[in-house]
């Protein structure tokens, strides 16, 4: 549909030129969220154009260890060897994913016809094959894909190398010193909302938590939250309330103690920490209503089962709290009735920034 494209683009050059502030700017139009050429179009525009988060490195120890996945149906795969280096996961031959899942390997043997690639993406077999006229293995390699590490997070670029803005991550993982947190365990959920309705809700300030998570209100210091924004992060701190021990909701103080910060790295990937406790948020777009999140829960010191037991409880409250909303704001996105609102200053400066990056990646910049 590329009539319908441009004149989304044209929308959107339209808003970039208007340039409004976070004061008098309205919230994105609703095809932004709804409508699945839109959603497509978001795969080469945000997508391939930023880093994406992929995994974690304790998930990668041994020579040989691998995990595999996909972005938008682009399959890719992480391999350790001296170091860590990701490929498309794509054999040169008649483009057969080479690995599933995860697992362990001695050499990257395709399944198809036994092709097999070191781990530098080298071919270095092509069984029974004869005579290979001009073939010239070395440029049959398989294509490497950009790779940074921030702590345990490992991400990958698809497209044209943008700038990394992981550094303000790393920064804030030192000061949690996250060597020390030990990987606990996974949630994955499914929403039935865009994927930007879940950024939209995490970025709004602490806007919602009130409204819609009591439990974690009655552990929390609303008055000291306070966000820092920039083009392609935020970073939201506050503390917690001290002496209220206990709450019927199901939250607790143990778990959010001390300062809580929650990271967000443009465009889908969060790290909370609070407590002892350190989880990560990745969203991945399914459809253009659906989205699926990954939680990845790690935990410092020595953590008791009652304790593991009660502090994923709380966590999935909040989720299942968070899902709600999410879908409902979808159904009204979806309703053709609405056109942007207005952001609320006091807290929704981080929505605005990320909706203002989004922009200047639809429109290439
Ligand atoms: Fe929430």
């Amino acid at each position: 549909m590329p009539n319908q494209i441009d004149n989304w683009i044209d929308k959107i050059k339209e808003r970039e030129k208007k340039g409004l502030p976070l004061e008098e700017a309205t919230s994105p139009e609703s095809f932004w969220y709804t409508n699945d050429a839109f959603f497509q179009f978001e795969r080469d525009s945000v997508f391939k154009n930023s880093w994406q988060y992929v995994g974690r490195s304790d998930q990668l120890i041994n020579s040989g260890d691998y995990f595999s996945g996909d972005l938008f149906g682009l399959p890719y795969l992480v391999v350790c060897d001296e170091g860590l280096k990701a490929f498309y996961n794509i054999c040169s031959h008649h483009a057969t994913c080479l690995v599933e899942g995860k697992g362990r390997v001695s050499e990257l043997k395709c399944p198809y016809h036994g092709w097999v690639y070191n781990f530098q993406g080298e071919l270095k077999k092509i069984p029974q094959a004869g005579p290979l006229g001009k073939l010239n293995p070395k440029n049959l390699k398989l294509t490497e894909l950009p790779l940074k590490k921030v702590g345990p997070f490992i991400f990958l670029n698809f497209g044209q190398e943008k700038k990394w803005e992981g550094n303000s991550l790393e920064s804030v993982l030192t000061d949690y010193s996250y060597e020390d947190f030990k990987f606990v365990g996974s949630f994955k959920y499914r929403l039935k909302c865009n994927w930007k309705v879940f950024v939209d809700n995490y970025l709004d300030g602490g806007y919602h938590v009130p409204h819609m998570h009591p439990g974690l209100t009655e552990q929390i210091d609303f008055s000291s939250y306070k966000t820092v924004r920039s083009d392609c992060f935020s970073i939201q701190t506050c503390s917690s309330k001290r002496g209220n021990q206990s709450s019927k909701e199901g939250d607790f103080l143990e778990r959010v103690e001390g300062t809580s910060s929650y990271f967000w790295l443009y465009p889908n990937f969060m790290v909370n920490l609070y407590g002892r406790w350190m989880d990560t948020n990745w969203v991945r777009p399914i459809k253009s209503d659906e989205c699926e999140i990954i939680f990845d829960y790690f935990y410092r010191g020595t953590l008791n089962d009652e304790l593991k037991r009660k502090s994923l409880k709380a966590s999935e409250k909040v989720q299942e709290e968070d899902t709600l909303i999410c879908e409902r704001v979808q159904k009204g996105l979806e309703s053709g009735l609405f056109f942007g609102g207005p952001y609320v200053p006091k807290f929704e400066g981080s929505m605005y920034d990320f909706h203002q990056q989004l922009m200047k990646s639809y429109l290439g910049f």
